[in-house]
């Protein structure tokens, strides 16, 4: 059989290209134990409510952080705990939720909060509340027959 030359070098670059990402996928998977990369912190989702911080849901001022408090949030069908929770105005929040049962979604409406709630993750966000107001956090992943039912308020006080 003959083979242009270039052909072949075609060959061996696309046979090399194929090689080296299954040897990345192969290798990253093994790596990451196969978590979403972006929740690495897990959680035993039939024990939420014993473990820290989920133990304790709401807001709780923290020292020697680089945030001053930790917005703590369960979530299941169809409703967040706490269901309504105030936040001082200008007050770097972490935000540290989890899911009970199936996925939920964590959006803040006309924030940049915008989370997936994985059962056995913890999904974390920091961020500065600089507009006094009522924010509503609803359920953007559909999570059953109470998914449009499911909120929960976050209201940004001046203190
Ligand atoms: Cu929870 Cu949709």
């Amino acid at each position: 059989m003959h083979m242009h030359k270039l052909e072949k070098i075609w060959l061996i670059v696309g046979v090399s290209c194929l090689v080296l990402f299954l040897t990345t996928i192969g290798v990253s998977a093994f790596y990451l134990g196969n978590k979403p990369p972006s929740c690495l912190t897990t959680v035993d989702p039939d024990k939420v409510d014993q473990q820290k911080p989920f133990d304790k849901p709401g807001l709780h001022k923290v020292e020697g952080k680089d945030w001053d408090y930790e917005l703590v949030y369960v979530a299941q069908a169809f409703s967040y705990n706490p269901a309504q929770v105030k936040v001082p105005l200008g007050a770097k929040v972490k935000v540290i939720a989890t899911t009970k049962d199936v996925i939920h979604g964590f959006e803040v409406a006309g924030t940049n909060i915008n989370m997936m709630l994985e059962p056995g993750y913890v999904s974390e966000y920091t961020t500065t509340f600089n507009k006094a107001g009522e924010y509503l956090v609803v359920c953007n992943e559909y999570c059953g027959s109470g998914h449009h039912l499911m909120f929960s308020k976050i209201e940004v006080v001046k203190q």
